[in-house]
């Protein structure tokens, strides 16, 4: 009996190297003649001690591939592993448990809690583990000194500039040491120094071997932050560029040209 060759979506690589597995991954939104395939089959990898990025136009379908690695969305075909989890056999409060302990999460448009502080907000996915509440602030604190916010501690959402609310959406984000950090537009409204500090403290969390960080960016000043650039477009992954070996520091290694598919 001949032993059939698998589908490429089937072949999911066993590698503890590999932190992310997208095969065949599809996304579909609305109904009858305005239904429409936003994701088109993606394949794509993110390595554990890698900043992998996501880069494309507009539209593309960045957000919607970040969410459905991320748990929030659910995809209509291909398969998704996670950590080693298969995360479509993950239901219920056993996902929100895996989340919870593994992921964080920078949203595009913040998201943050209005009725709660800065630091209170900030120290969210702590209290989500069952750390107490007194512990989890003064982790949150510590973060938003490496951040510049130590005078913003107690302000409100309302109260804070988008790029003051955006990093307390990172502080959130990277507290807890998730062992892989999703990131939507991380820079978008920071300045050129606040930018580098967080891509300085997303490298300083992907260097190690059991973490992996993906970054949706639109923005060329971090691209050197980079190991590996997936580019898409129109609901694929179009090519993947790599960033060299450094030599010194990876932070100032230069920038690839983006891979432009003809
Ligand atoms: N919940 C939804 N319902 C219907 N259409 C959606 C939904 N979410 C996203 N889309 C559509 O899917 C496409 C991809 O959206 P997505 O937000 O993933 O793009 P993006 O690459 O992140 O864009 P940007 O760079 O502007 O953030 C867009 O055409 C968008 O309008
Ligand atoms: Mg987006």
């Amino acid at each position: 009996m001949s032993v059939a060759t698998a589908p490429a979506f089937n072949a999911l690589p066993s590698s503890p190297a590999v932190a992310v597995t997208c095969r065949g991954v599809v996304k579909e939104f609305g109904s009858g003649q305005t239904r429409i395939r936003v994701l088109r089959g993606v394949d794509m990898d993110a390595n554990f001690g890698e900043i992998t990025f996501l880069v494309g136009p507009s539209g593309c379908g960045k957000t919607t591939l970040i969410s459905i690695i991320a748990g929030l969305l659910t995809p209509d075909a291909g398969q998704l592993d996670v950590l080693g989890q298969r995360l479509g056999k993950l239901r219920g409060g056993r996902l929100v448990d895996f989340l919870a302990h593994n992921l964080g999460f920078i949203f595009q448009q913040f998201n943050l809690i209005p009725t709660l502080t800065a630091v209170e907000n900030a120290s969210v996915s702590l209290v989500a583990q069952g750390v107490g509440l007194g512990k989890a602030v003064k982790m949150a604190g510590e973060m938003f000194d490496r951040l510049g916010m130590k005078d913003q501690r107690y302000k409100y959402p309302n109260q804070l500039s988008g790029g003051q609310q955006q990093r307390v959406a990172i502080a959130r984000a990277l507290v807890h040491k998730p062992r892989l950090v999703i990131c939507d537009e991380p820079t978008a409204s920071l300045d050129a120094e606040t930018g580098r500090a967080v891509m300085l403290m997303l490298k300083e969390l992907a260097l190690a071997s059991t973490r992996a960080v993906i970054v949706v960016t639109h923005d060329d000043r971090i691209h050197s932050f980079a190991d590996r650039i997936n580019h898409m477009s129109d609901g694929l992954i179009t090519g993947v560029t790599t960033q060299p070996p450094p030599d010194v520091d990876s932070t100032r290694s230069p920038v690839q040209p983006a891979h432009q598919e003809s």
